[in-house]
Parts: structure tokens; sequence; C-alpha cells
């Protein structure tokens, strides 16, 4: 018996990295998988169906069931398409997994349009068009059954979008973006029986081998995609039911809950603001917080620091 006997599941950005180890999963569960790869470079560029192919070749040979999609996910057609396929092939569609991503890193003052574009584009809209369409499919279901949908949706935001690292204001702008979507999301479609949660992952990939450390084994070990994996079919199975608009972080060994914005301090008036008012509670304001830019927290030898 698997956890995800029966359920029909489509992974973005499976063709490789921690993408694959998703669909690997999910499919080693029981789960028929759409496996969504564009096939592209590191940075976005080009188009190959051989990666998705090779999961998918891989989940069969296991004896498992899966197809491969090399649609653009960031593309409103083509995210249409990928929810049709799942249903047009295996009869449904039960868990969303938006995993694809590339990166253009600049600092702001050299970046250019078409790279602020296109990370935007595939994270933010990446994410989006493939939830819209699965959020109508699986309304109209509810629909006309009558019944909770019982369906997640698991999106993928970074700690770079969490907690601003600077080199990457496209790509924090994004998954920032998209942290909050998650919580937009879990808000819409609760009514329907559907969950959205969030996973930050830290993990040795192609996206990340030039900052960790390429052909550090034990590095490499302990950032195993693999654990990424087990954190988000944890968050697409019914195991963690109750869980709704959260985001867990998963680095090596160590798994966290991080929640974002919310008001620390306060100050009340009840006369309009004045430059001077807000500058006379500037003491209580920053009480509890220093006033300067906030630590990043990536930090691969120590991840509580
Ligand atoms: N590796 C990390 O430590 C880390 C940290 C934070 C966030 N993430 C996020 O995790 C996700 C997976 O990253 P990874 O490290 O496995 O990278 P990866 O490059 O190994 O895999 C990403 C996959 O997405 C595919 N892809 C890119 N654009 C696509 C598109 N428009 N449509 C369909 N497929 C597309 C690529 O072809 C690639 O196979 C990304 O969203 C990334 O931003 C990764």
């Amino acid at each position: 018996m698997g956890l995800f006997d029966g359920k029909v599941a489509i992974v973005t950005g499976a063709g490789r990295g921690i993408g694959r180890e998703e669909a690997l999963l999910l499919a080693k569960e029981g789960a028929s998988v759409v496996v969504n790869d564009l096939g592209g470079a590191r940075t976005g560029e080009g188009s190959d169906v051989g990666p998705a192919q090779q999961v998918v070749d891989e989940i069969v040979a296991a004896g498992g069931q899966a197809v491969a999609n090399t649609n653009d996910c960031s593309s409103w057609s083509g995210a249409e398409e990928m929810v049709n396929q799942a249903i047009e092939t295996f009869g449904s569609l039960d868990v969303l997994v938006n995993n694809a991503g590339i990166l253009r890193d600049k600092m702001s003052f050299n970046m250019t349009e078409e790279e602020w574009d296109s990370v935007i584009k595939v994270h933010l809209k990446g994410h989006f068009a493939p939830a819209r369409f699965a959020a109508a499919y699986w309304r109209q279901k509810g629909k006309d059954t009558g019944e909770s949908v019982n369906a997640k949706i698991v999106n993928t935001a970074s700690e770079s979008g969490l907690y601003a690292n600077a080199g990457q204001a496209n790509y924090a702008a994004a998954k920032a973006g998209i942290a909050s979507m998650t919580i937009v999301l879990a808000r819409e479609l609760e009514r329907f029986g559907v969950r959205v949660n969030c996973i930050a992952p830290v993990a040795l990939t192609r996206l990340t081998e030039d900052l960790m450390g390429q052909g550090n084994e034990e590095m490499a070990a302990k950032l195993a995609p693999a654990n990424i994996a087990a954190g988000v079919c944890w968050l697409a199975s019914d195991l963690s039911e109750g869980v709704n608009g959260q985001v867990l972080k998963i680095q090596g060994g160590l798994a966290q809950i991080v929640q974002g914005w919310r008001p620390i301090t306060q100050i009340t008036s009840d006369e309009a603001w004045t430059i001077e008012a807000i500058d006379a509670g500037r003491d209580t304001l920053f009480s509890k917080s220093d006033p300067g830019i906030p630590p990043f927290f990536l930090n691969i030898n120590d991840p509580t620091a």
C-alpha cells in the first residue's frame, strides 16, 4: 500500500534536481505522475524532451505509471494543457507540485529587463498558471460531486525570497511572492477541500552547485534533494491533514516551519500622523529589533545561525 495509491500528481520541473526526486517518490508511493520539464538550461534557455522522458522511463521501469509533459509551465495554455493531460491520461488530478525554476542572478544595478522578466515569469507565473487551472478543475469537481475534493498543492519558495538575498532581486521577489500566494490559494481553495502549502528547500542541485561546492561528497549526501521530496510528499499526503498555508523549510537534517510578516511592535495615534510623531515612536517601534537590514539566514554550515 502506497500513500498515493490511486492518486494523480503533476510535478513541474521534474526532469532534474528536486522535482525529479519528488516525482520518483510520489510514483513509488503509488501516484500516477505527469512529469513536466521543459528541459532547458539552468538559466532557462532552450528545451529538451530528454530529462522528462528519462524520469518517466525510470518510474515505468520501477513498475510505476508516468507520462512526460514538456510544456513551459509558465505558459497559460501550456499549464492548462498539462492539467488536462493529467485528467485525460489518468482520470483525475489530486496533487500539484509547483517546482520548476531557473536562476539569472545579477546585482540590481546590472540586471537586464530580460533577466528580470524571465525569472519572474518562470517562477511566479509558472506557479500560478498550473494552480489556476487545477483550482478551476477542483472547484468544478466539487460542484459536480457535492463532495470535498481532497486535493493538494505544494509550491516551492526559497530562503532567498523569505530572507532576501543580495544579487537575486528577480528570484527573491518571485519566491517571496510564491510564499504569499501560497496563503492566498490556501484561503481560496480550503472551501473545496484543497490544501496549499509550500516547501523552502536547500539542496545540492545544478542550481546551487556553484554556491555549495561541486564535488564535495559529504555535502552532496547531506544536502541530497531526496530530503526535500520527503517533506513535499508529506505535505501532499493526507498525513499532513490540518496543515494549510504553511512554509516548510528543509535543509539536510533540519526541518523548520517558517512564518512571515506580522506586526512585532506598534504605536498608535488618535490624530493624523506627522513625521515628528512617527519619529517620537521610533524607540518603541524598534524595541524588539534592530533598525538595520535583517540578517540573511542561508548558512549552509549552521542553518540556525
Ligand atoms: N536547490 C536548492 O537549494 C534550492 C533552494 C531554494 C529553492 N529552490 C527551488 O527548487 C526548485 C527546483 O530547483 P532545483 O534546485 O531542483 O533546480 P534544477 O535546475 O535541478 O531543476 C529545475 C528544473 O526545472 C525545469 N524548468 C525550468 N523552467 C521550466 C519551465 N518554464 N517549465 C517547465 N520546467 C522548467 C528545468 O528544466 C529543470 O529540470 C526551483 O523552484 C528552485 O528555485 C532550490
